[in-house]
């Protein structure tokens, strides 16, 4: 029998298009050498060859795609929950680089990226995007343990050599040669399932010298990128004042050839504040949005305008932004931005329909997943990421009238947080 085959049975539910589930009740999801072979209603309607695979019974349970997170900070994980009074810059100062810095500590290092990385194992993410922090021994750390745990990620050396605290700043040659030697080590680990991806923190942080190095190392490379675009207004107007020359802040990125504008693939968090030309920009060179609606209420950034987005055939895939935001569950996630959708409809823009539950199920496993690939969803030849969620105790007399995707929307609303059941990655079972 070949490697990483088998059937799951049960409440099967993911997305058949942006706008629509598909849902089996005691259905069979097939996985072959890793890779999904597809959902069947009836044992006799797998294909031949598959038939006999053995199966692993969750009958009761719901089944969905493993979900991406598109955007965290790892080292932040640890002050989830506080520190949430304030808006971004201060947050930053205050909080934020003082706690990072503490990242140059390998032992303090290992204590919190243990838990982070077993946490985020126990929750409906299979893929993340996460900022490390500057340091190259805490980031290969962090890396080490992703890969052992059998998670996938991108995961970034953060670069900052500019408006940081001493002990959070860099020298610009330094931290271009720390990457150069952060990735000339991951390269040595061959790594199956973590790989890097190039971090300016964001423009306030990396002189333009820094900048133009990193875009010359894209140029050689075709190294992904992430960063952070348009989420606060000072923000974006002390943007304007180191960039004066840039159209909007998207402009100043693509300046520097890090807004995927070399064909590699770019992560932009938040875009709250996006002008017409930068949300061309990004439509131009295919840039993944990651929504970060948990982030944008704690610390009052705004709301992102998802629908136009969408409407505009944008990328775009959920965010925890751990720990501007205070969940580490995309499940939850999904709840906040139907939220934060309803409250940009009837506050902000009349004609901006709110985002549905299919929708935001759609963010979050396909949206994002597609960053990394064939994930998020189980039709044939997508990597078979799945998670397994028990509802059964969470009573209600409606119970016999619930239709999976119901169970599952309810579910994300009351339990969202719960650990899950099971997880697979590519057909590795790792819970
Ligand atoms: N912009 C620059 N750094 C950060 C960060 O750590 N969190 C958030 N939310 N925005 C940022
Ligand atoms: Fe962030």
């Amino acid at each position: 029998m070949k490697n990483n085959s088998f059937i799951i049975k049960g409440d099967i539910i993911y997305s058949k298009s942006k706008m629509e589930l598909s849902w089996y009740k005691d259905g069979y999801l097939v996985c072959e050498d890793g890779v999904s072979r597809g959902v069947y209603g009836d044992l006799s309607d797998i294909p031949e060859s598959c038939r006999t695979l053995p199966i692993e019974d969750h009958t009761g349970k719901l089944v969905i795609p493993g979900m991406t997170d598109l955007h965290l900070h790892a080292p932040q994980y640890g002050f989830r929950g506080l520190w949430g009074d304030m808006e971004l810059l201060d947050w930053l100062n205050i909080h934020t680089f003082p706690e990072e810095a503490r990242y140059a500590d390998s032992a303090y290092a290992k204590e919190a990226y243990a838990i982070f990385v077993d946490d985020m194992l126990h929750t409906a993410t299979t893929s993340f995007a996460a900022f490390s922090s500057i340091h190259v021994p805490a980031t290969e750390l962090l890396m080490d343990l992703t890969e052992e745990s059998g998670l996938r990620a991108y995961i970034g050396k953060v670069n900052m050599d500019r408006n940081s605290p001493d002990e959070l700043r860099e020298i610009t040659e330094g931290s271009f040669s720390e990457t150069l030697r952060w990735l000339s080590d991951v390269k040595e680990r061959n790594y199956q399932n973590v790989r890097p991806i190039l971090t300016p923190r964001f423009i306030p942080s990396c002189t333009d010298e820094l900048m133009e190095k990193l875009g010359e190392l894209i140029r050689e490379t075709g190294l992904p990128l992430q960063s952070h675009l348009s989420e606060n207004r000072s923000e974006i107007s002390w943007v304007k004042e180191l960039c004066p020359w840039s159209q909007s802040y998207g402009d100043a990125y693509e300046h520097f050839h890090c807004l995927g504008d070399l064909g590699n693939r770019t992560i932009m968090a938040h875009c709250v504040w996006s002008g017409d030309q930068e949300v061309e920009l990004m439509k131009k060179n295919g840039v993944f949005i990651a929504h970060s609606p948990s982030s944008n209420n704690n610390i009052a950034s705004g709301i992102a305008p998802v629908r136009k987005y969408l409407e505009k055939g944008l990328n775009v895939g959920l965010a925890t932004d751990m720990s501007g935001g205070t969940t580490a569950s995309i499940l939850r996630i999904m709840t906040d931005a139907l939220t934060a959708s309803k409250l940009y409809w009837r506050l902000v823009d009349e004609t901006a329909k709110p985002l549905t539950f299919p929708e935001v199920f759609y963010l979050g496993t396909v949206g994002g997943g597609a960053f990394f690939g064939k994930t998020g969803s189980f039709e044939e030849g997508y990597a078979f990421d799945a998670v397994v969620l028990s509802d059964e105790d969470l009573r209600t007399p409606l119970k016999d009238r619930l239709d999976p995707a119901e169970r599952l929307e309810r579910y994300c609303y009351v339990a969202g947080e719960r650990p899950v059941d099971h997880k697979y990655v590519s057909g590795r079972k790792l819970l």
